[in-house]
C-alpha cells in the first residue's frame, strides 16, 4: 500500500459522528471527550438502584448505555417526589425500522416501567423535510406509519404521548411560543458550531434544532404539566446529543431545568463493525417486520463472523468474541446475563460453532421481534388517536413542606378551637396565580381549608382531607 493509500483508507474510516450522519471506527471514549458527556460508573449505576429499588437493565450492565449528562439530578428529583418525564423521538425518513432504531424505544419502554412517569415521543417530520428534501406529506404518514411500530414496544397509552412535531406546534399555541422564546436567546453561530453547518442549505434545518432542543422542557406540554415544573430524562443514541448541548445552553439563558440524558452506542450493521446499523443497505438491515425464515437468512449469510472459516480449526483455535456481530448482537438481545457468558466462553473455546451462534442470536431477536410484531397486529386506529391525544396525565401528588412559625400557630389555635385538621397538605398561599397553581396540583383531591385575612392578603389554608378542591372555587376565593 502506498502512502497515499494510506491515507485514503484512513479517511475512509475517519469517524463521523452526527445526528445525520454517521460513519466510521467509532471511539466512543473519544465521542465523549468530544461532546462533552461523563461516562456512567459503578457510582451512578449504585445510586440508580437505590433510588429506584430496581435492579439495573442489562444494558446498563453491559455498557451499552454508557454515557450521560446530569442522570444524578434527575435520580435526585424523582428520590424527591418531583414531577418527572422521559422525553425520545423518531425521524420519519423510513417506512420501515429496523432493530437499530429499537433499541432506545426498548430501553425507553423499560424506563417509563421503572419511574411510572409521562413519556413524549417527538415525530421529527420537520426535521427530514428541512434534511432530506422530501415532500411533508409523505414524511408526515411515514410517521405515523413508525408511530405503530413505535407503540408495539408497549408503551402505555395513558401515560404517553405521540407528536408529529408539525401538527403539535400549529396545535398548541403554548409550544410554538416556548419556542420562539429559545428561538430569542440561541444564537445563529451557536447553532453553525454545534451542528457543523456552514450556512448552506435551507433555512428550515437552521431552526430545527430548536423543536428537538424544546421538546425536552415540559413548558413544552401544558396539558401534562400546567404550571408544574418537571425534570426531563431524554434517552437516545449519541449521534442525537447534539440537540441537548442546545437545549442546556439554552436553559442556562433561560433559567429552566436542565435536560438529563442517557445516551447509548449504535449497534454496528451485520456485515462489520464500522459505522451504524442503516436502512439504505436493505438486504443487509434487520427489519421490526422481517419474519424468521428472512432473520435466519441474513444473519446465515451476512453476519461477520470473529470463527475461523474453517470449522476444524475454530474447534480448536476458538473464536473471538469481540469481532463476531453475532455475539455482538447478543449483547443487546440475550438478557440473561449467565447465558451470554456462557455463550462467550463457548464460542471463545470453539464448542459453539460460527453457525450456531448464529442460529442463538436468531432465536433471541425473534422472540423480542415476535412479540412486537404480535402487538402490532392489534393497534386500531382508535388506539393511535389514543396515543396522539392532549390529554392530562397523572403526577406525583405535591409533597408535604415543613411547617411555618405561622402555621404551627394555626395548627395550635386550631386544637385550641378543637377544628379537627392534618398536616397533610398544608399550604399557605397568598396570591392569585398561587392560588391556581396549587388549585391545579391538587384538583380531585380531597382537601379542606379555611381562607384568612393577612397583611399581605388572603391565605387559604389546607388542612384536612374532606372536601374536593375545585380550581375555579379555590382561585376565586383568593382573588376575592
Ligand atoms: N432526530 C431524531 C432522528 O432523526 C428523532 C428525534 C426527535 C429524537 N426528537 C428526539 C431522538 C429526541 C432522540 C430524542 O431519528
Amino acid at each position: 500500500m502506498t502512502s497515499e493509500q494510506k491515507d485514503n483508507k484512513k479517511e475512509e474510516n475517519k469517524m463521523i459522528v452526527t445526528p445525520w450522519d454517521t460513519s466510521g471506527k467509532i471511539d466512543y471514549n473519544k465521542l465523549v471527550i468530544q461532546f462533552g458527556t461523563t461516562l456512567i460508573d459503578d457510582a451512578l449505576l449504585e445510586k440508580f438502584k437505590k433510588v429506584t429499588g430496581k435492579d439495573l437493565h442489562p444494558w446498563m450492565k453491559r455498557g451499552i448505555f454508557f454515557t450521560h449528562r446530569s442522570f444524578d439530578v434527575f435520580l435526585d428529583a424523582y428520590a424527591n417526589g418531583e414531577p418527572v418525564f422521559l422525553y425520545t423521538g423518531r425521524g420519519p425518513s423510513t417506512d420501515a425500522m429496523h432493530i437499530g432504531h429499537l433499541i432506545p424505544f426498548l430501553f425507553t419502554k423499560w424506563l417509563q416501567d421503572v419511574f411510572d412517569c409521562p413519556l413524549v415521543i417527538q415525530i421529527s417530520d420537520e426535521e427530514k423535510a428541512a434534511f432530506k428534501q422530501l415532500d411533508f406529506n409523505v414524511l408526515h404518514e411515514m410517521g405515523i406509519k413508525n408511530a405503530k411500530e413505535i407503540i408495539s414496544c408497549g408503551f402505555n397509552p395513558k401515560k404517553t404521548f405521540i407528536f408529529s412535531n408539525r401538527d403539535y406546534r400549529l396545535r398548541c399555541p403554548q409550544y410554538e411560543n416556548f419556542t420562539s422564546d429559545m428561538k430569542n436567546n440561541t444564537s445563529m453561530k451557536l447553532i453553525q458550531s454545534i451542528f457543523g453547518l456552514q450556512g448552506t442549505g435551507n433555512i428550515a434545518m437552521y431552526d430545527w434544532p430548536v423543536y428537538q432542543s424544546a421538546a425536552a422542557f415540559y413548558q413544552a406540554y401544558p396539558h401534562i404539566f400546567g404550571n408544574r415544573p418537571a425534570y426531563c430524562l431524554v434517552p437516545h443514541a449519541i449521534d442525537q446529543d447534539p440537540y441537548f448541548r442546545l437545549a442546556r445552553d439554552a436553559a442556562s439563558k433561560m433559567n429552566l431545568i436542565k435536560p438529563c440524558n442517557i445516551e447509548c452506542t449504535f449497534i454496528p450493521p451485520l456485515t462489520g463493525q464500522d459505522g451504524k446499523m442503516s436502512s439504505s443497505k436493505a438486504e443487509a438491515t434487520l427489519f421490526l417486520d422481517d419474519t424468521e425464515e428472512i432473520l435466519r437468512k441474513k444473519i446465515m449469510t451476512l453476519c461477520l463472523s470473529g470463527a475461523d472459516p474453517d470449522p476444524e480449526v475454530h474447534k480448536k483455535k476458538g473464536g473471538n468474541v469481540d469481532m463476531d456481530i453475532a455475539y455482538q448482537y447478543l449483547k443487546y438481545f440475550e438478557y440473561d446475563d449467565k447465558r451470554l457468558e456462557e455463550i462467550k466462553e463457548g464460542f471463545t473455546k470453539g464448542t459453539i460453532s460460527a453457525v450456531e451462534i448464529k442460529e442463538i442470536l436468531v432465536q433471541s431477536l425473534y422472540k423480542i421481534m415476535k412479540q412486537i410484531q404480535d402487538y402490532r397486529k392489534t393497534i386500531d386506529d382508535k388506539l393511535i388517536e389514543d396515543f396522539y391525544a392532549q390529554k392530562p396525565m397523572d403526577l406525583p401528588k405535591p409533597k408535604m413542606k415543613e411547617p411555618t412559625k405561622e402555621e404551627t400557630k394555626l395548627y395550635e389555635y386550631l386544637d385550641q378551637l378543637k377544628i379537627q385538621h392534618t398536616t397533610k397538605y398544608h399550604v399557605a398561599i397568598i396570591t392569585k396565580d398561587q392560588a391556581e397553581d396549587l388549585a391545579r396540583m391538587l384538583e380531585g383531591t380531597i382537601c379542606k381549608g379555611i381562607l384568612l385575612k393577612s397583611k399581605e392578603g388572603y391565605i387559604y389554608y389546607i388542612i384536612n382531607e374532606q372536601t374536593t378542591v375545585n380550581p375555579k372555587v379555590l382561585s376565586k376565593k383568593i382573588g376575592a
